[in-house]
């Protein structure tokens, strides 16, 4: 895939070479670089008959206006216009969750949707590396992780409804991993566009796959599981063992090594205890720790998580489960469970980010469930993803400084390849940049005449997105 840049042809000779535009007359003067006398998120931008000059207050906001002016030049026809911008995001975090591990995705496909985030200036992608049904990255040592965890035999076909009896397969193995170097590779792609990769490592539940590679990773060795085909949440989450967080410690290693982002995602949504309160070891393990209650477990793995990354450097970010047993005053709050979440997580005084699911999982449907493909459920408009409201009503100041950005979510349960992915991600990506952004509020109205002459950009990408309603 050629650089965005180079995907339209531009009027005049204007070339992306190794960080730096290179132009020819009369493209002379053009100057890109850092100022000391912007602010560290600003970056300013003039286009004239003259030249054109890029300057930035850090080399974030560099990137961001780069991405600006390569918006502006992939929508040209013919000429570019004569602007001059000065402008900087409201929020730090405008992120993009993409789930691999339902459905593997290959690094191709995920260089496009980072093409994609960097038009719309979005800033990080999340990136969904393991669940129940797929461990989707090479950990040096554990071989069996991506030869055993990273394939299924089957699939379910539709939902999961009804009783087990009725439910279909296709009959498709699935799967895929990435090396350590594919990932190193895909960070170098995506921090040229501006874009900071955030691994996540969901832990101590939707670890199914793990435990079906290395059965002494689970609470019932003796009990072999396999890779999960169906949705849901798993029952298999890890054991309590020593040799588990010994695990643990080299899975979050090795991952904080390939991705240089201050941050690793360790998950924590959705961990049943039934495993645990089964357990003789488990009950063993919390008399040792001094818990009286199971579910006080995972705030050991939460702790312990913690503690390692910060070895690294590193701080961890977790779903907004975590808030319910014990965890660092440094953790990061992402918070998928309503704006409820994001006023207890703020006024306990932890840094989050809006990932709320009524609005920002872009895997529900985005029209009339009888005209679109299968989706997981819920709905969420282009329209409401433009003005629905994503914070809770009553919020301090101190509060809303805490809210670090917001985040879009792309679970892959029924989305099984890139075509899928692009069309539940566009055109609500569109809006949603837009508010991770703080662009000027419009109305509804004006967004979709915008968005009408936005969108011949998608197809200078080659992005499939939902085509308007009329
Ligand atoms: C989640 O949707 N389980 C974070």
């Amino acid at each position: 895939m050629p650089d965005p840049i180079a995907l339209v042809p531009l009027p005049r000779s204007v070339v992306w070479s190794e960080g730096m535009w290179e132009t020819t007359d009369p493209w002379e003067g053009l100057s890109v670089g850092l100022s000391e006398d912007l602010p560290a998120t600003e970056y300013a931008l003039s286009i004239s008959p003259q030249g054109a000059a890029l300057s930035a207050g850090s080399e974030a906001a560099l990137a961001d206006g780069r991405n600006t002016f390569a918006q502006i030049v992939t929508g040209a026809d013919g000429s570019i216009p004569c602007v001059t911008i000065a402008d900087s995001p409201k929020h730090a975090w405008r992120g993009m969750h993409l789930d691999v591990s339902r459905h593997f995705l290959p690094v191709e496909e995920i260089e496009t949707l980072l093409d994609g985030m960097a038009l719309h200036r979005l800033n990080v992608l999340h990136l969904h590396l393991t669940d129940d049904q797929g461990w989707r990255v090479e950990i040096k040592g554990y071989p069996r992780l991506t030869e055993v965890g990273a394939w299924r035999e089957q699939t379910l076909v539709g939902h999961m409804s009804g009783d087990e009896e009725s439910w279909t397969f296709d009959g498709v193995r699935h799967g895929g991993s990435y090396s350590q170097e594919e990932l190193k590779g895909l960070v170098e792609y995506a921090r040229r566009r501006g874009i900071m990769i955030v691994p996540e490592i969901d832990l101590p539940g939707h670890m199914q796959a793990a435990v079906a590679a290395y059965p002494e990773l689970g609470n019932f060795p003796e009990q072999q599981v396999g890779v999960r085909e169906v949705w849901g949440i798993s029952d298999h989450v890890l054991g309590v063992s020593d040799q588990v967080f010994d695990f643990l410690r080299d899975v979050l290693t090795q991952v904080a090594g390939i991705f240089p982002a201050p941050y690793v995602h360790i998950g924590g949504d959705e961990c049943p205890t039934g495993e645990w309160e089964r357990s003789s070891q488990a009950r063993a393990r919390m008399n040792e720790w001094g818990l009286t209650r199971v579910s006080e477990i995972q705030g050991r793995f939460t702790t312990f998580a913690s503690e390692v990354l910060a070895e690294q450097g590193k701080r961890a970010i977790a779903w907004d489960e975590v808030l319910e047993t014990h965890l660092p005053d440094d953790t990061v709050i992402m918070n998928w469970r309503g704006p409820a979440g994001v006023a207890e997580a703020t006024a306990r005084g932890f840094q989050t980010i809006v990932a709320t699911s009524d609005l920002l999982y872009f895997d529900h449907y985005q029209a009339d469930p009888a005209d679109e493909p299968l989706a997981i459920g819920g709905k969420s408009t282009l329209e409401d993803v433009y003005t629905g409201r994503l914070l809770p009503k009553k919020m301090s100041a101190d509060q809303e400084r805490l809210v670090m950005g917001l985040q879009a979510q792309l679970w892959t349960e029924y989305l099984p390849d890139a075509g899928a992915i692009q069309y539940m991600a566009f055109p609500r990506l569109c809006a949603f940049a837009e508010r991770a952004w703080g662009s000027p509020e419009q109305s509804w109205d004006e967004f979709q005449e915008r968005l009408r002459a936005h969108l011949p950009r998608l197809d200078a990408f080659g992005i499939r997105y939902r085509p308007l309603d009329d």
